[in-house]
């Protein structure tokens, strides 16, 4: 458009047809702008609201030179100021200590789970993927009324003796989307209604991100549900999701250290586990949990909460999960509470902008995990989620896996892209390339898992 008004050589006639390619391309644009408000939560805010997010974006910082001295809450002293030396001491005082601060001040506290939790097998075809597998789709009801659900997909390998070990994870766009399998449920028009959706993506659009046939190969099952059956990933005050079903009388939205959208995903993680423990297919005492980006901040409030998941990886969660929020690089926790309003507890915006008086940081987070083991993936071009701060958070993690006479993160210096560190009880690789999940990564969450629940 600029050059059609400004160009100098063009005429008359080209620069009116690049007019109208320009306003047309834009209009493209503003339409697909549209959508991914809708998508990623931006659908009520208010002018003001964007304006000063535009702001705190556009001023975020990527030059390393520029990461403020800060000083890391030491993981083994206690807020009274004594210092934890023993493997007792970290379970029955540190760890919870920290447990309720992450608790009420970054994610909320989520309820106990309703007795009324009940599951029932929807189908199972045992030929699936061309007999390499046995597909099953299992309802998680969370109401006696059977209103409220989650649709957990499994694939188990057909090639198996016993019971198997399991990778699982939330999915972004739906069941269906995980592979092209025809024989995945699609969502129903009641369901696109309940998750505040027009369409869904269509089957198999996120088949790059589940290598299903690997991991089946690789004796893995693998189980997922959709995100939006917990809570749909936008902000409408919290009357959609699960939020509601627990509100006390007179209560319209969660209280300041109650929880949020992650916290709420987390907690359906948590109902899924309740399922496969009753699962005779599956060894529930060998489940590694998984997520990519804000799953990934998920997966590790899940891996917190709940010690039953065996292994627990992270995949570029960046702020909020795996990175550092003292480094204040790339995404920062006013960026981050900005744009999702809805993600974590609302005592987490206290510390927009004062990072340094949170009472935590996410080096604690890794260290809730201990001595399960975990694995912290991050991507070069990922800068958004500093790749370093979530690479230091397993260094500063180690302290409290040598309690257990483990090797933590048993590197101190990055290393370098592509150069995988499997050897400890924290793992963690920087690949090539952007903010995704991918076969590379996969590969080495398969080598990890081997040597641990193998
Ligand atoms: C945004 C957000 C990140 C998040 C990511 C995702 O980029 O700022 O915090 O991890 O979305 O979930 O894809």
């Amino acid at each position: 458009i600029a050059s059609c008004l400004v160009g100098s050589e063009m005429c008359i006639r080209d620069r009116f047809v690049c007019l109208l390619f320009g306003l047309s391309f834009l209009g493209g644009e503003m339409k697909a702008q549209q959508k991914s408000a809708h998508e990623t939560g931006l659908r009520s805010k208010s002018t003001s609201e964007l304006a000063e997010l535009e702001q705190v974006i556009t001023k975020v910082n990527y030059d390393e030179s520029k990461v403020p001295v800060y000083t890391l809450p030491d993981v083994l002293t206690l807020t009274n100021g004594r210092k934890v030396t023993t493997k007792k001491e970290w379970v029955e005082k540190r760890r919870p200590e920290l447990l309720r601060l992450f608790e009420t001040q970054i994610y909320g506290k989520a309820p106990v789970r309703s007795k009324d939790l009940h599951f029932r097998l929807l189908n199972e075809d045992r030929e699936a993927l061309g007999g390499l597998a046995t597909r099953k789709e299992v309802a998680v009801y969370l109401t006696k009324d059977e209103k409220h659900y989650l649709t957990v997909l499994m694939y188990l390998p057909n090639r198996r003796k016993g019971t198997v070990p399991m990778f699982f994870g939330i999915n972004f766009k739906g069941n269906h989307a995980i592979h092209p399998d025809e024989g995945i449920t699609f969502p129903s028009e009641e369901r696109m209604i309940a998750y505040g959706r027009k369409r869904m993506f269509p089957r198999g659009s996120a088949a790059s991100r589940w290598p299903v046939e690997m991991l089946m190969e690789h004796g893995y099952g693998l189980a997922t549900f959709y995100r939006g059956d917990i809570d749909p990933d936008f902000d409408d005050g919290f009357q959609n999701g699960v939020h509601p079903l627990y509100y006390k009388k007179g209560q319209t939205r969660p209280a300041e250290d109650e929880w949020g959208t992650l916290a709420a995903w987390a907690w359906g993680m948590s109902c899924a586990m309740d399922y496969f423990e009753t699962d005779k297919d599956i060894d529930a005492k060998r489940i590694a949990i998984f997520g990519h980006s804000r799953l990934g901040k998920t997966t590790l409030w899940a891996g917190a909460i709940d010690p039953r998941f065996a292994l627990v990886i992270s995949n570029d969660s960046g702020c909020g999960g795996a990175a550092l929020s003292r480094r204040k690089f790339g995404e920062t926790v006013r960026a981050v509470n900005c744009q999702f309003t809805h993600w974590f507890c609302r005592n987490f915006w206290q510390y927009n902008d004062k990072e340094d008086t949170l009472p935590v940081d996410q080096h604690e987070l890794i260290a809730l995990m201990a001595p399960r083991p975990v694995y912290i993936a991050s991507a070069e071009e990922d800068r958004w989620a500093d790749p370093k701060g979530e690479f230091l958070s397993g260094v500063y993690a180690s302290p409290v896996y040598e309690l257990f006479g483990l090797p933590g993160l048993p590197v101190k210096e990055m290393p370098a892209v592509n150069q995988p560190v499997l050897s400890g009880t924290i793992g963690y690789h920087i690949r090539s390339g952007k903010h995704d999940i991918n076969l590379y990564d996969w590969t080495q969450f398969v080598k990890f898992a081997d040597k641990h629940l193998k």
